[in-house]
């Protein structure tokens, strides 16, 4: 009797034991700034295609609230820093994940998962390179982001009897009308910065071309030239049709006026498309989209990816993570919601609605660039110096100031002399 009580005890004990500590493994910590309408419900969907494949795992959903990483940055340097890393996190493509993750050593390469899932085959040469270094792959691209877009309230512009317009002189035309009405003719919310640099970007494209605008990080354009003083001019009139509390705002805030109808446009990337749908607002009926003035047939590249930082607490969990974020089934789940087209060439266009199908289609015939607010074109000490300067600028409205310091901020991160 004793000998039979012993027994039970210790097959209790050995079951619990074992499974506290399949308990403990089973867990997968995946860091981001996905925390507002859109960007939240993708998370969500891809963390759903997860648990159906790998029931048991405890996900862990460390996000860090601010758009473009504004907080979530800084928060996941001190835990890399500090032999803490989650077990994947979000990174731009291109330098934001090669300088400064790969290059320090502190990714693993995840060319083998590249070459099991066979991802070289559906994904562009132009995203894969985004995250090689060295022929190798460090991380999986989820998504395309277009960064300029200009998105409009369909019913402003028709009660106004008015077009959407295509270059920055339209754009001034249909401003001054709007201010006529009382209407504000452009939303912004630059509470973070970022937002502010994000809508200079898209005028420092639509001024000096695709070519000026590339050969600024190369060395090739000067920022003390004259095409950076015409766009920073062009900014100084455009500042002047924004919501005149655009410093308490924020991204999403943003997007938010064009659906109560207190801005009839806004210039932000597609994430903003994600924003409408988590609100019911729809492309064909509330709202319109073109690209940003003066950059029709350009498309400015944002890509989210996760990579495996070394010595993660959970390699396996965190190996799975990646092959659903690069899957058919996780992209398909994962892009409708956020508002980006899949990384992948052979999701169901039928999952998307016509505004993600639109941008699909210029992402196969438009020339592409990088976004240097989202990480792609430049090393984070020039991103920040930009974010820096634009929004002194966004203030002060000093052109000379602001292009002296751009100089500067090149020389200073060895992108020019
Ligand atoms: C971008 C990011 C997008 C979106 C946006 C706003 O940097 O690539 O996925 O989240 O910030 O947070």
């Amino acid at each position: 009797m004793k000998a039979l009580a012993t027994l039970v005890l210790f097959v209790l004990v050995f079951q619990s034991g074992a499974s506290l500590q399949a308990g403990a493994a089973k867990k997968l910590e995946i860091f981001s700034w996905w925390t507002a309408g859109g960007e939240a419900d993708g998370l969500n969907a891809m963390f759903g295609i997860y648990k159906k494949r790998f029931p048991g795992v405890e996900i862990i959903n460390a996000t860090v609230a601010g758009g473009a990483g504004t907080n979530a940055k800084a928060v996941l340097k001190t835990r890399m820093q500090g032999g803490d890393p989650p077990d994947s996190f979000q990174v731009h493509g291109g330098a934001e994940l090669v300088d400064t993750w790969v290059k320090p050593g502190l990714l693993e390469p995840v060319s083998t998962v590249y070459k099991g899932e066979g991802w070289t085959n559906v994904m562009p040469k132009d995203l894969v390179d985004m995250i090689s270094s060295q022929g190798e792959q460090y991380a999986v691209p989820v998504n395309v982001h277009r960064g300029n877009v200009m998105w409009y309230n369909r019913k402003i512009f028709d009660d106004n009897k008015l077009k959407p317009p295509a270059t920055w002189d339209e754009f001034f035309k249909v401003a001054d009308a709007l201010k006529a009405k009382g209407i504000a003719a452009l939303a912004l919310g630059d509470k973070n910065k970022w937002e502010a640099a994000h809508l200079f970007e898209d005028i420092l494209l639509a001024t000096i071309g695709v070519d000026g605008y590339r050969g600024l990080w190369t060395g090739k354009t000067e920022w003390n030239g004259d095409g950076v003083t015409r766009a920073l001019d062009a900014y100084a009139k455009i500042l002047a049709h924004v919501n005149t509390d655009h410093a308490a705002g924020t991204w999403d805030s943003a997007s938010q006026m064009l659906i109560d109808r207190r801005a009839a446009m806004n210039i932000m990337g597609d994430w903003a498309a994600g924003y409408f749908t988590s609100k019911g607002w729809k492309p064909a009926t509330d709202y319109g989209y073109a690209p940003a003035p003066g950059t029709i047939g350009v498309f400015v590249v944002v890509t989210d990816t996760f990579g495996l930082p070394k010595k993660v607490p959970h390699r396996e969990e965190a190996l799975n993570w990646l092959r659903v974020a690069g899957s058919k089934e996780g992209q398909e789940a994962f892009n409708p919601l956020k508002g980006s087209i899949c990384a992948r060439t052979d999701c169901d266009s039928k999952k998307f609605d016509i505004y993600l199908q639109s941008s699909a289609k210029d992402f196969a015939r438009d020339k592409l660039v990088p976004s240097e607010v989202h990480g792609s074109a430049a090393p984070e000490g020039f991103a920040t110096a930009f974010n820096d300067i634009v929004n002194l600028f966004v203030t002060n409205k000093d052109v000379k100031a602001a292009q002296k310091a751009l100089q500067k901020a090149c020389v200073d991160n060895k992108m020019c002399k």
